[in-house]
């Protein structure tokens, strides 16, 4: 039986013009870029042009005074983890910062990187969220410091797709003089995402979210910002990320970045089969919960909770009907713990217990979602009938 893909939020696909390109760049040449001949040289070009273009099609300065770098990296959790300890150590050890201020809903590698700060002496703050998945700004300038180091704010929730209001994030904190790290991971290829317009000083980039390569990724940081390495090794990469890069990666990446802002506008579909399957769910569930609907979210997330519902059954009797859905980010699906996002809005047990992820992507047609609505209901009725919620 072919599945049912609804998990485009967890990882996606590769577009075949991806692996075309990053297969071309493959046979073309293995040569690396920081090799002194001159097939090395020309490696080294073709890397530098593709970051340019990364940090163009992001909406950073690519090129005089002001330009921003591209920091390559291993992918979103890579980037996360440089851009909170790189700055954080930075900081702390020229100008004694040693606060941060992160949202309580980042994805983990945020949230435990700055654990692992607290661990070593560093002071962290969490930024509360209300009961829709937004951040509550208001708290902000309470938290901030003459000792904030950062302040790390995701752009869009990986579980609920709440987007975040970052641009007043971002005011507060230059108005204060602080640093702000944005984790885009989940937005690129979904929203429109313009590194300059969003006055952020840091973002994550992942491309496996938006139909590019995994195991890649990248930390754009603005002009002047100084990290600290998290890794230590040779010169690449001016020593902030050590490390032979892999040019076919940075092409297939910046290939996925270019259909990702092309298929932009696809989205509006995206949008209307997520609306329309959460219609057809409450039309036939009454007591059905739509965490996050509130506030202004991704187009293809969906997060619902059936009160009373467990969702590993449901998430178990979904897949075995063909349907592959999530109980919340990938790291923690498999386990049974309570999600860390939807306990952090404040949210009943009852809701957090039964909450599943539905997450769309290009591939999704309404046969699918068609299908998956009345399924859905399906199962949890007969789950419900036979107790088993
Ligand atoms: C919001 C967010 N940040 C970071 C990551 C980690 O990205 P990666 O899988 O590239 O390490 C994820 C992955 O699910 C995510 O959803």
């Amino acid at each position: 039986m072919e599945s049912i893909y609804l998990d485009y939020n967890s990882t996606t696909p590769m577009d075949p013009t991806v692996v075309q390109a990053m297969t071309e760049s493959q046979l073309s040449g293995f040569v690396n870029p920081s090799s002194q001949h001159r097939l090395g040289q020309n490696a080294r070009q073709l890397l530098e042009d593709e970051k340019c273009r990364i940090i163009e099609l992001l909406g950073g300065k690519s090129s005089g005074l002001e330009q921003d770098r591209l920091v390559i990296t291993s992918g979103g959790t890579e980037s996360n983890n440089l851009a909170l300890s790189g700055v954080a150590n930075f900081q702390n050890q020229k100008f004694q910062r040693n606060e941060l201020i992160v949202s309580s809903i980042e994805h983990p590698s945020v949230l435990e990187t700055a654990n692992y700060l607290q661990a070593s002496g560093m002071i962290v703050h969490h930024l509360p969220v209300d009961s829709t998945g937004k951040v509550n700004v208001d708290f902000l300038p309470q938290l901030i410091s003459p000792n904030t180091a950062l302040v790390s704010v995701m752009l869009a929730n990986h579980e609920t797709g709440v987007i975040q209001p970052i641009p007043l994030i971002g005011e507060i904190c230059r108005e204060h003089n602080v640093l702000l790290h944005c984790d885009a991971t989940q937005a690129i290829g979904k929203i429109p995402v313009h590194f300059g317009n969003l006055g952020v000083d840091l973002m994550t980039i992942s491309p496996h979210k938006f139909y590019g390569p995994r195991q890649i990724g990248a930390l754009l940081v603005r002009r002047n910002i100084d990290l600290a390495p998290i890794l230590y090794g040779g010169q690449q990469q001016l020593g902030t990320r050590p490390g032979t890069e892999d040019v076919p990666s940075i092409v297939g990446a910046r290939v996925a970045l270019e259909l990702a802002i092309k298929r932009l506008a696809e989205t509006d579909a995206i949008k209307k089969l997520r609306d329309e399957l959460e219609s057809h769910l409450s039309d036939h569930l009454p007591d059905l919960v739509i965490n996050g609907i509130q506030g202004e979210r991704l187009p293809n997330t969906s997060n619902i909770s059936v009160p009373g519902a467990n969702r590993q059954a449901l998430l178990m009797s979904a897949d075995l009907h063909g349907i592959a859905l999530s109980t919340g980010s990938a790291c923690a699906s498999g386990s049974s713990e309570p999600s860390p996002v939807l306990t952090a809005m404040n949210l009943p047990n009852s809701i957090i217990d039964s909450a599943i992820r539905i997450s769309l992507g290009f591939a999704t047609t309404k046969q699918d979602i068609e299908f998956v609505g009345q399924k859905l209901g399906e199962i949890i009725n007969k789950l419900r009938s036979s107790k088993q919620i």
